[in-house]
């Protein structure tokens, strides 16, 4: 049966690994109609639109999606178009795990960290008030439907994968309410998971505690900003923003994408790691039940990187983003 996927392409280094993520993810056999749309900075500058309408319908229709990274253009009357879609379509849990690739060599061989974090309100609900010009306040939001939410869908992935921890991490020796009720919540949630122990960390520590120990942690839940934060700080313990895939899921749609933005330093010359997208598109496929496929990627990609002569520039080698995409495409096709 035939799969429909919307293919977000991005701008940046967008379109190179979202081309690569398509054909690896087409390598496996499956049979998948790709929906490709665009919005963003390219697309501003080709339509004079920043999101056509096209987009929200393909997503709307296949409630699948699989997005490159998204430039937003400055005083463009949108903020970020990434948060728009996670908001407009209560894409309410960030998943992002921290898995290193066996065949590198990283020195957290044994990690294996999840990171939960809440996706639709805290400071990126944007709301910044000007007093004067000198002067700005940026309001935070917690709500405790949120942040339930995001607390439950990480205590119930502790449970079902048999991981022993949660982590809560947060402020709220200083944000009393909105850290509070979080941490609160976070407290009350864990009640009804005796298996599952949790432990709070406040953020500044937190990120001390990584640093020296990240074998420690295994199940991360946090709010927008320090979930963003923490996410790129630990995709460094793997081998950096070129290996961390990640996942935007609500109650209906499913956002797939790599933690790393636009990487607009790199973008145009053939030299981006592809591998975040490409695990996240692993992921995607978990989503859809297609296990098997999802593995063969894993395990193809796992093998080719054993080689020195393909790594891409990130990782220490000079493999271009299409000869590491048709090498690891042939191992998929090998097996
Ligand atoms: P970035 O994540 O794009 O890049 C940070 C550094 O990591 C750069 O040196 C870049 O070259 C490197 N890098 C990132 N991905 C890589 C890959 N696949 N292979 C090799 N190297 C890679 O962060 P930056 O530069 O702060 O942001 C650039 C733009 O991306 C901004 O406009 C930002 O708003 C946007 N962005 C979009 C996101 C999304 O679409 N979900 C997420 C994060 C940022
Ligand atoms: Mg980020």
């Amino acid at each position: 049966k035939t799969i429909n996927i919307t293919l977000i392409k991005g701008d940046g280094i967008g379109p190179e690994v979202s081309d690569s993520a398509m054909k690896v993810i087409n390598a496996t056999g499956l049979k998948i109609n790709w929906d490709i749309v665009n919005a963003g900075k390219d697309t501003f500058d080709k339509t004079g639109c920043l999101v056509p309408d096209d987009v929200f319908k393909s997503i709307e229709k296949n409630k699948i999606v699989l997005k490159a990274p998204i430039t937003t253009p400055v005083a463009s009357g949108f903020r970020s178009i990434n948060v728009m879609l996670r908001k407009k379509y209560n894409l309410f849990s960030n998943i992002r795990p921290i898995l290193p690739i066996d065949s590198l060599n990283t020195n957290y061989k044994k990690l294996d960290i999840v990171i939960f974090r809440e996706n639709t309100e805290g400071l990126y609900i944007g709301d910044e008030e000007k007093i004067d010009e000198n002067t700005f306040i940026a309001k935070k939001l917690v709500t405790r439907c949120a942040s339930e939410k995001i607390i439950s869908r990480a205590f119930e992935f502790a449970k079902e994968n048999n991981r022993k921890k949660v982590t809560v991490v947060h402020k709220a020796n200083i944000l009393k309410e909105t850290d509070g009720l979080f941490l609160k919540i976070a407290k009350e949630i864990s009640k009804e998971f005796p298996s599952v122990i949790l432990e709070d960390r406040i953020i500044d520590n937190m990120c001390m505690q990584l640093v020296m120990n990240p074998i420690q942690f295994d199940v991360i839940v946090t709010m927008n900003l320090y979930g963003d934060i923490l996410s790129d700080l630990c995709s460094g313990f793997i081998g950096g923003l070129g290996l961390a895939p990640g996942a935007n899921i609500g109650d209906d749609i499913a956002i797939f994408e790599a933690v790393h933005g636009s990487a607009p330093d790199i973008a145009g010359k053939n030299i981006a790691n592809p591998s975040a997208l490409i695990l996240s598109g692993a992921m995607m496929l978990d989503y859809l039940d297609k296990h098997k496929e999802a593995n063969l990627i894993r395990k193809s990609l796992n093998n080719i990187l054993k080689e020195k002569t393909c790594l891409t520039r990130d990782l220490g080698g000079n493999t271009s983003t299409t000869d590491f995409t048709n090498n690891l495409i042939y191992e998929i096709e090998k097996q």
